[in-house]
């Protein structure tokens, strides 16, 4: 469910008016309802009341600073990938300890800096990793909160790019190594195993395939208990999905009926780290026509945002709802494909898409981007990335500002003049490609 309909003819966030809001922002830009987020967050927190349960926010999902703060004002924990997430959820107010540190590959210093900020758990993804943590704790003199990544080697049946409970893809690690990496870990000083780990994938309609991974991970709680090694809590990853178009998704009271009939009996605790459910629709993208267009039999309708700003269509082929702004009423529908300005024929929103008649200047609405929208954006065609407001209520907040253009080179340097002009060692034939060292001089 969501907080954006029509009143009075035009589409709302809450109460506020996204034509109105165009009019002052500008375009491209994304909009959050904060009632929506605070809802989805509630909704799945009563859905795990059966069970001591920590819900660790998936901040790769939505990781605006606003956002996040609003969630850690809930209680919310977090799940990271990165030193930048763990960065943002402190920069936000959040609570390091509730904070679990999720990713296939995890650089040193950012192991150190997760250590240092006291975070709940490090959710370990190879032997590798698990060196250079009990390394890190031992040089920082403490013991390091770890659960082992279990890949479960269960179809989570939704996108293959986002699929990762299956023995081939680079996630986590197989029951038997698990079970070899847990002797490790508590024979060792500087680690302390609270834990287990699983995220089968994302964008999941049932709860089945979540099942098939819980009732493995207990079969290995059962047999580490068996050695004397004994865990506090099960980490189910996120994944549950949420209705594009008209998928029927699990509602997250059958998500928590599910894992809590479980667990009850054990007492061990349950970690989830929902993302797109929480952030997915409580978001849109508004957008400006620039231009329709016929080619042939085909219609355009070119809007002012691109696959730089949402590339989920152009990546997995997601379908994602386009509303226009003004109500159209029973307007005839006619085919479009709804596509950006980018340099690419891949940058589409819609293709074929039965859609009211548009015309420059009118604003539509890319539904449900709420959730790896923005945080996936990129400045390709050195295209600004857009502004991000929360709506609350009549009112509404600038969350972040549209990056200017001079944010675009932040970092660049120009060369030194003497390295342009062609020189002596320059050798107009070659194209090896090895670059230049120094002074404009090339070194070979
Ligand atoms: N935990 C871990 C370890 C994850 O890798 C992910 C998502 C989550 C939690 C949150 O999953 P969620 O509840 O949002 O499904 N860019 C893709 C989705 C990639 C998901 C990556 N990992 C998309 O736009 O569909």
């Amino acid at each position: 469910m969501h907080h954006f309909d029509y009143r009075d003819g035009v589409l709302h966030g809450e109460g506020v008016s996204l034509e109105a809001l165009a009019a002052t922002v500008g375009t491209p830009c994304y909009v959050y309802s904060r009632a929506t987020l605070v809802r989805h967050w509630q909704v799945m927190d009563a859905a795990l009341a059966a069970v001591d349960h920590t819900i660790c926010y998936s901040v790769k999902a939505n990781s605006n600073l606003a956002v996040l703060q609003l969630l850690a004002s809930l209680g919310s924990g977090f799940d990271i990938v990165s030193r930048g997430e763990l960065e943002r959820v402190i920069a936000a107010g959040g609570d390091p300890s509730r904070v679990v540190f999720s990713g296939v590959g995890k650089g040193d210093a950012e192991i150190e800096a997760a250590l240092i900020a006291g975070i709940r758990c490090v959710n370990v993804e190879s032997g590798d990793e698990l060196a250079v943590i009990e390394g890190v704790a031992r040089s920082l003199d403490l013991r390091a909160p770890i659960a082992i990544r279990v890949n479960p080697d269960v179809d989570a049946r939704t996108h293959a790019y986002i699929a990762t409970g299956l023995k081939t893809s680079k996630f986590g690690v197989d029951v038997d190594r698990a079970m070899a990496l847990y002797r490790v870990a508590a024979a060792s000083p500087h680690l302390e195993v609270v834990g287990v780990d699983t995220h089968i994938g994302s964008q999941l309609t049932d709860v089945e395939p979540l099942v098939e991974a819980l009732d493995c991970v207990l079969a290995l709680v059962d047999r580490l208990a068996a050695e004397g090694i004994t865990l506090r809590h099960v980490d189910m990853g996120g994944g549950l999905g949420i209705p594009y178009r008209d998928e029927i998704t699990a509602p997250p009271r059958a998500y928590g009926e599910a894992l809590c009939s479980r667990l009850s009996a054990r007492g061990l605790s349950l970690i989830v780290e929902p993302g797109r459910v929480i952030a997915g629709n409580a978001g849109l993208l508004l957008m400006r026509v620039l231009a329709t267009k016929e080619n042939g039999e085909k219609r355009f309708v070119i809007v002012d945002a691109g696959m730089n700003d949402n590339m989920r269509p152009t990546l997995y082929g997601a379908w994602q709802r386009i509303m226009p702004v003004r109500d159209p009423g029973d307007a005839p529908l006619a085919a479009v494909d709804v596509v950006g300005p980018v340099c690419e024929t891949g940058d589409f929103f819609a293709k074929d898409r039965d859609l009211p008649p548009a015309r420059r200047g009118d604003l539509l609405a890319m539904m449900s981007a709420g959730a790896y929208g923005f945080a996936m954006a990129s400045t390709y065609n050195s295209r600004v990335r857009p502004a991000e407001v929360l709506v609350h209520g009549d009112a509404w907040a600038l969350i972040r500002e549209r990056e200017s253009v001079s944010d675009l080179w932040r970092g660049e340097h120009l060369i030194d003049a003497s390295w342009l002009a062609p020189g002596a060692a320059d050798d107009p034939d070659d194209h090896g490609g090895h670059g230049g060292h120094g002074g404009g001089t090339r070194q070979r």
